[in-house]
């Protein structure tokens, strides 16, 4: 197996063009359920919103919206392509209230009091302090500030049945690339405890799970994500070309077959307010 490093401004998922497009379906998959999360945060126009990891800017755009041409949007990410990317989009959406930060999380300067609400979607998995991100987080809210997110909080929930070992081996693979590069797939587990040593106030907590069936909206999901994860885990050297191939052959029989069921990865969706 070849192994491959990441670079500063890549993550363990990869910044190609074909990464933007999986954001932008994934986004087009889970905006129900972000924009009831901003909804019951209370996020409305003239506020201040940070989107931390906000990738080629999916969120930040919908953000942009909510808060109007009043409000601002400050989205953070450490990739200058997702954030060019970002920049064409909102140009491109007519959006002028969104800037961009390009930072990695751990060299940011995180201005102080600035947030109203601070919005986090799959990217405390890939950082190897999560505590550390969290605390500038705290330092940019506003007092009674809150911080809204949707995270991994169980990996192993992902499931296909029937199942196959190749599958099991899939994942595991999965789980030591994250391992490697110092991420966490059930990163929300350590929230709670972390939101507490902040005296954030948890004002809600509900776990995110679909259960889809070929043909389903869901299913394409990671369906999408499958048909590219093999190739980035031969490129980091966490699975060889027969396993790649034994796996898409695996994924095209529970593509064919109507009756697979399969169990998204579960997402924990969790709000917490700063004190005031
Ligand atoms: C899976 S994408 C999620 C993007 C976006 N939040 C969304 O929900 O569509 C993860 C993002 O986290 C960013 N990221 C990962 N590690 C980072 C770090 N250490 N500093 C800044 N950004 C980071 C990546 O560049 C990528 O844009």
């Amino acid at each position: 197996m070849t192994t491959a490093t990441l670079d500063e401004t890549d993550y363990i998922i990869g910044t190609t063009d074909a990464e933007i497009d999986r954001l932008g379906f994934q986004h087009g998959l889970w905006r129900e359920a972000a924009l009831a999360a901003w909804r019951k945060a209370g996020i409305k126009p003239g506020m201040t919103v940070m989107d931390v990891g906000c990738g080629p800017g999916f969120a930040s755009f919908d953000l942009a919206r909510l808060v109007g041409p009043s409000g601002r949007v400050i989205a953070v990410d450490q990739s200058p392509k997702f954030l060019r990317a970002l920049e064409a989009g909102a140009k491109h959406r007519g959006l002028a209230n969104i800037e961009t930060v390009e930072s990695g999380l751990a060299d940011y300067d995180w201005p102080t009091a600035q947030c109203d609400a601070i919005w986090s979607r799959w990217c405390l998995c890939f950082l190897p302090e999560p505590e550390q991100t969290l605390t500038g987080i705290d330092k940019a809210l506003k007092p009674g500030g809150l911080f809204v997110t949707q995270e991994y909080v169980d990996y192993r929930s992902f499931q296909f049945a029937p199942s196959t070992p190749i599958f099991e081996r899939f994942r595991d693979a999965v789980q030591e690339s994250w391992d490697k590069y110092d991420g966490d797939p059930c990163v929300a587990m350590k929230f709670p405890a972390a939101f507490a040593r902040l005296n954030w106030d948890i004002e809600d907590m509900m776990p995110i799970m679909h259960a889809a069936r070929p043909g389903d909206v869901m299913w394409d999901w990671p369906i999408t994500w499958l048909s590219q994860a093999p190739d980035r885990l031969i490129e980091l050297g966490f699975f060889t070309e027969a396993e790649a191939a034994e796996f898409r052959a695996y994924i095209e029989v529970r593509k064919a077959d109507p009756n697979t069921l399969l169990m998204t990865p579960m997402v924990l969706e969790m709000r917490a307010r700063k004190p005031e």
